[in-house]
């Protein structure tokens, strides 16, 4: 086991840093940036059924659902297809209207988790056409499904899912560029500025780790913490739940991850000087917004750990602390803002002394309903 971790103390570290090989292992041979194309053999035989659709249904569990709500903002912003992302288990059980017309995309790291079966199997008996988006190749999911991509990841051993997650946003982010470029609803410069600016991506992920030794210093910080916040607006709102995810499964910490602008609603009334809260504030994507929803909780002591773009300034002025992310297009910023939030969960846990790999309670693939 020793060897198989490459030298990283836990499987979760190992694969946090393996993200820009993965990343660029998903888009390898699909993105050919150079010639301003996305090659990906399950959408180019599937073609006109994703052209025709009504409208495209996500369905998963867990972090991958977490995927799913990041490629709700992708698919409806770049390729205009109306998205919605449901769990699993409620759709299977709710006799969900499902038409001819609709594509349901399943994501699941493993291919095995039943709940997601089983809505694949109720949306092909109503004549939906199902795609998977899965990890692990020949799984269930990759078999029961009528085409699909792999997200090339690698085997992922730690249960709280990091590499697994940033990859199935990559796939979903190449699908939703080539019903773009297909269906003509991002412009060329748009287009070629994502192509490009998702091959880079593997190198910034690079940079955003270099944050690690920061956030590990954060964390001695708010290791005994009771409760964490975690905001964000927009594409990186999914980042928010993703973030707290993390860090409830593997330190046992109470996270709730939010929408920032809901905070007014309800969360807010939490906020003192005890309460951390993570804001994911990255320039584009509502920025001045998120800065003043910092104001409120600053006004209300409560402490600020930023994730801001490389360069920033006045979230700067307002946090506690900071930690930058390369820039990138709005639409790819969830591949790095994650990072951080990772990287925060992960040492929070190894101080508390909490089995990082194996938390209690957990499984990696859950295969009962
Ligand atoms: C379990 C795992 C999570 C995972 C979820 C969905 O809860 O612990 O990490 O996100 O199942 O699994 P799947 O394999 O379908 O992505």
């Amino acid at each position: 086991e020793e060897i198989e971790k490459g030298g990283y103390d836990h499987f979760m570290l190992k694969e946090i840093y393996e993200q820009p090989k993965a990343i660029q292992d998903t888009y390898r041979g699909r993105l050919l940036a150079d010639k301003g194309i996305v090659k990906m053999s399950g959408i180019d035989q599937n073609l006109e059924k994703f052209l025709n659709a009504n409208r495209i249904i996500i369905v998963a569990c867990g972090t991958s659902w977490h995927a799913g709500l990041v490629a709700e903002y992708i698919f409806e912003d770049m390729a205009r297809i109306p998205v919605e992302v449901e769990y699993a288990s409620e759709f299977r059980y709710r006799n969900p209207v499902i038409t001819e017309k609709d594509v349901l995309i399943a994501i699941s790291q493993s291919g095995e988790t039943a709940d997601t079966l089983a809505a694949i199997k109720l949306a092909k008996e109503k004549g939906a056409f199902v795609f998977g988006v899965c990890n692990v190749v020949g799984s269930s999911i990759a078999r029961e499904t009528h085409a699909g991509a792999y997200t090339h990841a690698g085997p992922e051993i730690g249960v709280a899912s990091t590499k697994a997650f940033t990859t199935q946003i990559t796939v979903l982010t190449l699908i939703a560029l080539k019903l773009a470029q297909e269906k003509g609803t991002l412009s060329q410069s748009k287009y070629h500025e994502y192509l490009a600016e998702l091959e880079a991506v593997p190198t910034k992920v690079e940079k955003a780790l270099l944050s690690n030794a920061l956030v590990e210093e954060i964390s001695e910080t708010y290791k005994d913490s009771s409760n964490c916040l975690y905001l964000g607006r927009g594409y990186n709102f999914p980042v928010a739940l993703e973030g707290a995810l993390k860090l409830k499964e593997i330190s046992y910490i109470h996270a709730e991850g939010y929408p920032a602008a809901e905070m007014k609603h309800g969360p807010i009334a939490l906020i003192d000087e005890h309460m951390p809260v993570v804001v994911i504030a990255t320039k584009k994507g509502h920025y001045e917004k998120v800065v003043s929803n910092i104001q409120e909780i600053k006004s209300r002591k409560g402490r600020i750990i930023a994730i801001v773009t490389e360069g920033d300034k006045a979230v700067k002025e307002l946090a506690d602390h900071v930690i930058e992310v390369p820039e990138t297009s709005e639409g790819l910023s969830p591949l790095l803002t994650t990072i951080p939030l990772q990287l925060l969960s992960y040492h929070i846990a190894v101080m508390r002394g909490c089995n990082v790999d194996q938390p209690r309670n957990l499984a990696k693939s859950v295969t009962v309903e």
